[in-house]
């Protein structure tokens, strides 16, 4: 049995069943049609399985405020990342507080969910910008979805009445009450959770591999939602992690489940973001390496590290593993980082992402100590179909 709680002590449930999902459908029918994107799609769901566990909604206005500036819910408890609901002005002049709404995907015009308004606010973004993302620059891909977002907020509790349908993968979908029963079926008294974005090259596999020698478990939990254009697509990277895991990894000490959030790109906010929800998946230990989150220059290599000193280990209640900057070293002939390595850097191979995906694109593999074969032959693939896709 993995013993962790669920942040805030219990897994929130708010999906809508049965016949109280058919009664509640038809009355949402005659409220107000309040269109979302994928992304807020996305965040519905997974408040919905309580994968945001405290969270019951989109953050009224106290508990905005307590994000934004403190890191905090409103009652005191970790949250670093604001999971909100905006809408043009003229939408939300028509709202009232204690109406309940009807929450409908702009693409496919389903009913995901229902919301009780609680709270209509205006907010700052520039400020949210800068304490969320550290900065205002409209060329931080987090700070340009955010600034072309409207200026106003709603907030107050959901119920999902239907789930989004995964395009591909389906079987990777796990809710953090089926991952908590699964780790407990097989007797994990330790998973470590390993949030990522990118396909699981060797230094990944190194700092997983070395945090799997000391717990029981591996949960291998790759973004798959919205992420920036340039990132590797998740169906790609979906491959890639199952050759991976077939040829590399024990079965019975690996768990693959994809996270089905967007990327905000927000450095070390968004790692403890990443680690309190994975500890709603049932994570005991959660993966922090170099510049977890981030993007371009932003963030200081550790600084993804350096903010969980702002809680006790208590209030975080899921243990964050951090590993320095790891490389294959010559020299040592396998995997190092400068905490285990003495020699000097042109024994290091290290290589950018942007030279790695222009290797791929040309199909060529990089060196097997940066990417294993395998996985470099179904990301060359890959690339060569989305490109072709595109065209
Ligand atoms: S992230 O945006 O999801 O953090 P990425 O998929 O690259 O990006 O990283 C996944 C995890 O591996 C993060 O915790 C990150 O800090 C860590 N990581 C990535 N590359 C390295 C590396 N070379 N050395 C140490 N940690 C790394």
């Amino acid at each position: 049995m993995t013993s962790i709680l669920p942040h805030g002590g219990q897994l929130v449930q708010r999906i809508v069943e049965g016949e109280a999902r058919t009664q509640l459908l038809e009355q949402a029918k005659q409220w107000k049609q309040i269109p979302i994107n994928t992304w807020t799609v996305s965040d519905l769901d997974l408040i919905g399985v309580g994968a945001f566990s405290p969270l019951e909604g989109f953050l009224e206005e106290a508990d905005y405020h307590s994000v934004v500036e403190r890191m905090r819910l409103a009652n005191g408890l970790v949250w670093s990342i604001p999971i909100t609901l905006a809408l043009e002005e003229q939408v939300a002049a028509t709202l009232e507080n204690g109406e309940q709404v009807a929450l409908v995907g702009e693409e496919d015009g389903v009913i995901y969910g229902v919301l009780e308004v609680r709270s209509i606010y205006k907010v700052d973004q520039q400020l949210e910008a800068i304490n969320v993302f550290k900065t205002n620059d409209p060329e931080h891909p987090g700070v340009q979805k955010l600034l072309a977002r409207p200026t106003t907020y709603v907030g107050g509790p959901i119920q999902v009445l239907n789930r989004p349908v995964p395009a591909k993968f389906g079987e990777f979908y796990f809710d953090p009450a089926q991952t908590r029963r699964l780790f407990a079926e097989k007797g994990w008294k330790t998973v470590v959770g390993f949030q990522t974005r990118n396909p699981v090259h060797r230094a990944h596999e190194y700092i997983q591999k070395s945090a799997m020698e000391i717990v029981d478990a591996l949960f291998l939990n790759p973004l798959v939602g919205e992420t920036k254009s340039d990132d590797v697509p998740a169906d790609v990277r979906m491959r890639s992690y199952l050759v991976l895991l077939e040829n590399y990894y024990p079965k019975d000490r690996t768990f693959l489940g994809v996270f089905p959030a967007a990327m905000r790109y927000a450095g070390p906010r968004e790692a403890i973001f990443h680690a309190m929800v994975r500890k709603n998946y049932g994570c005991t230990h959660f993966i922090v390496g170099r510049d977890h989150a981030g993007v371009g220059d932003y963030y200081g290599t550790y600084e993804a590290q350096e903010i969980f000193t702002n809680f006790t280990a208590e209030e975080l209640d899921i243990t964050p593993l951090f590993f320095e900057h790891s490389f294959f070293c010559t020299k040592c002939g396998n995997m190092a980082s400068s905490k285990t390595c003495p020699h000097s850097k042109e024994h290091h191979l290290t290589l950018s992402g942007t030279k790695v995906r222009a290797l791929l694109r040309d199909g060529q593999c990089p060196p097997p100590e940066f990417t294993r074969p395998e996985v470099a032959e179904v990301l060359i693939e890959g690339m060569a179909e989305h490109v072709t896709s595109q065209a």
